[in-house]
């Protein structure tokens, strides 16, 4: 049997650890790709606990700083060089303004151009002839947000933390639709598809004053949120769905069922119509080449 290989970003906690951990109990060689050596290392110590005989594997990974997405991919290629399966998990919520070295504001870079990037990286490596896939992480956010790119990069309007949040996970699922009619014109075996987790008390609200469970305030709103709403397990149903079931198609996008999408198992969940302009797609991709610099099945024919 051939050995499956998924690599799973930000899978040193929440929902990605949990995405890590089912995946291991399902045979994959599961690459933690991480910002921390030392919480990777920690999670990874908790997974082979949790799974014993997983085959598990901690590449460092910065998803907000170029340098660190093309030092991942040189490890990787040394280490395994062949992929099954991409999940783009990590994400930051509500920062406020920061920018990392190429002066991309922070929640972009981290949650959409790094995995924008990761993607064009990896994707060589995908296995030939077998189907193989891309899960992207969006958020319900994303239902409330508008693609600007006149301001993709928050230089000119005042920023607004959550509203880049929001905005960073519509260009997720935007550039996945359009990565899916991409790779489908190919005729290529990778399939691309996204998935959100509905709610669920992570150390998600770290970087906000209320909701960091850090501090005493945070804690008490984390601890009574935990008994109403998903934990972190449930949380990585639909991206284990969409990463595993069998029906599913590119361009689909899973979430929890249940009311809201709040929580629930995983059924099909609703995009903002937004995400399926594909004239939209084409200038969100363009303008993702150029901010980032790298190109992505950049020799389609024109449209
Ligand atoms: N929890 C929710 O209710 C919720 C709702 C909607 C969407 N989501 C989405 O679900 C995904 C997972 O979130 P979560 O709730 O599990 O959050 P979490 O507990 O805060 O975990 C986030 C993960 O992303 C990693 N990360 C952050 N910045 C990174 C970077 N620059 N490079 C590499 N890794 C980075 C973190 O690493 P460190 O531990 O080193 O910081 C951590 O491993 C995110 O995309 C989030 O937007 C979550």
């Amino acid at each position: 049997m051939t050995e499956r290989v998924a690599v799973i970003t930000g899978a040193n906690t929440g929902i990605g650890y949990h995405t890590a951990a089912q995946l291991a109990r399902r045979g994959y060689t599961v690459v933690m790709a991480c910002r921390s050596r030392e919480r990777a290392d920690e999670a990874r110590a908790r997974l082979l606990a949790e799974v014993p005989g997983t085959q598990a594997l901690v590449i460092r990974l910065d998803l907000a700083e170029p340098g660190s997405i093309q030092a991942f991919r040189r490890e990787f290629d040394d280490r395994l060089g062949v992929l099954d399966l991409l999940i783009n998990n990590a994400g930051i919520v509500g920062v406020p303004l920061t920018r990392n070295s190429v002066g991309h504001e922070l929640q972009l870079a981290t949650n959409y151009l790094g995995p924008f990037a990761l993607t064009a990286a990896l994707l060589p490596s995908f296995r030939p002839d077998t189907p193989t896939r891309i899960v992207n992480v969006g958020s319900l956010a994303h239902r409330v947000a508008a693609l600007r790119l006149d301001d993709f990069n928050w230089e000119r309007r005042r920023y607004e933390p959550f509203r880049a949040y929001a905005r960073s996970k519509l260009a997720m699922l935007a550039f996945t639709l359009e990565l899916s009619r991409r790779l489908r014109r190919r005729g290529s075996d990778i399939t691309a598809l996204c998935a959100h987790p509905g709610f669920a008390a992570t150390e998600i609200g770290r970087y906000n004053r209320l909701t960091n469970p850090r501090n005493p305030v945070g804690r008490w709103i984390n601890e009574r949120l935990r008994a109403r709403i998903a934990t972190p397990q449930e949380a990585s149903m639909p991206t284990v769905h969409a990463a595993c079931a069998e029906d599913v198609r590119g361009g689909d996008y899973f979430g929890p069922g249940g009311w809201l999408e709040i929580g629930g198992p995983p059924a099909p969940a609703k995009l903002n119509p937004a995400a399926r302009d594909e004239a939209l797609a084409r200038r969100l991709w363009e303008l993702s080449q150029a901010m980032t610099g790298v190109r992505l099945l950049a020799d389609d024919p024109p449209q």
